[in-house]
């Protein structure tokens, strides 16, 4: 069964009880499943997600890094101008800037007067050929018992991508800590970026907050991945819908020239008066929803939805 409604009592009327996962296998080899993603809700889950939502999805935290966003959407467009006949990568494009925006509010400051664009093509290729094996069917999912013996070879593979992206958060964490340890905690304009915040945190830490190394780098590795290949994939669709409806592109041209007019830049500020445009993305989400059977959900009780029951334990996607 699937519809809005049965969607709404599971992640709305009875969240609570289905807000637990059943985690591919793929999915736990990675920081054993200890990541907001994955942690069965509880007091670890909260506090990750509370850090999360506070200090890097904040307004304040996302407006301080506004100027940052334009700038990498900028730099796509200039690219699109000066590709003039040949043809344009608009994942590439994209998931180049949401790396660098992301990678920004991540470790920022610890980055000053490096270059990080151009991550590339390699990694994006990881980040896809991640989600690909989380999505894999894998007989130890089905019997768990058989999970040491990785018939398929997917928890294998999975750790030697997951080594990749290891290495870059293990470099970021070192860049910080050795940031610190020479008393510059801040970048230019005095703010921390979230890794600094986080690590402060873990040194200073009380009871109620605490978190492991190993759950900070598994809430990084859920940003990183969560926040690109996500977005990267849905204005690939949008683009490719669009081309594949000229009238609705049309519209959406029409709307754009009377919001931002023909020569300004489509900024944050004008998405409210962008009714169409907005209506555009979410039916394409609608169509090619982003990670439909990654994250399957779990009812850590039995329960009644829509006059069935659901056993505890059951893998709800
Ligand atoms: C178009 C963009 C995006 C799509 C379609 C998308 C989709 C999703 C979906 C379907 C889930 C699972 C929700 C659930 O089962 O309840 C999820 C969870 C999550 N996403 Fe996204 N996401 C997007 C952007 C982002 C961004 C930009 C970030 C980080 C900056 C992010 C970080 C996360 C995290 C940390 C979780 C786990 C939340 C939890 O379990 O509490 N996502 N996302």
């Amino acid at each position: 069964m699937s519809s809005p409604s049965l969607a709404k009592e599971l992640v709305r009327d009875q969240d609570t009880i289905f807000a637990n996962r059943d985690p591919p296998v793929a999915a736990k080899v990675l920081h054993g499943g200890n990541d907001i993603a994955l942690l069965p809700y509880g007091p670890e889950w909260r506090t990750m997600r509370k850090l999360f939502v506070s200090k890097m999805m904040s307004n304040a935290s996302l407006d301080a890094c506004y100027a940052l966003r334009k700038q990498e959407v900028k730099k796509i467009l200039r690219e699109v101008y000066n590709i003039s006949g040949k043809a344009i990568d608009i994942g590439e494009l994209s998931f180049s800037a949401s790396i660098n925006v992301i990678q920004n509010m991540l470790w920022g400051s610890t980055l000053q007067g490096q270059n990080m664009t151009n991550l590339g093509e390699e990694l994006r290729e990881s980040f896809a050929e991640l989600m690909v094996l989380f999505g894999a069917p894998n007989i130890s999912d089905i019997f768990p018992m058989l999970s040491r013996f990785d018939i398929q070879g997917i928890a294998k593979r999975t750790t030697k991508i997951g080594i990749h992206f290891e290495n870059m958060i293990d470099s970021a964490i070192q860049r910080a800590i050795n940031i610190s340890a020479i008393g510059g905690t801040a970048n230019n304009d005095g703010k921390k970026d979230f890794l600094q915040i986080l690590l402060e945190l873990m040194e200073h830490e009380d009871g109620a907050t605490s978190f492991t190394m190993t759950q900070l780098k598994g809430m990084l590795m859920d940003i990183l991945t969560g926040g690109t290949d996500t977005t990267t994939t849905i204005v690939e669709w949008t683009m490719a819908e669009l081309m594949q409806q000229p009238k609705v592109m049309k519209k959406v041209q029409k709307e754009l020239t009377e919001v931002v007019g023909i020569d300004g830049t489509v900024e944050e500020f004008h998405l409210p008066k962008l009714k169409y445009l907005d209506a555009v993305v979410k039916e394409t989400m609608r169509l090619h929803p982003a990670l439909p059977l990654l994250l399957p959900h779990s009812p850590s009780q039995s329960t009644i939805v829509s006059g069935y029951t659901i056993p505890k334990g059951s893998r709800v996607m």
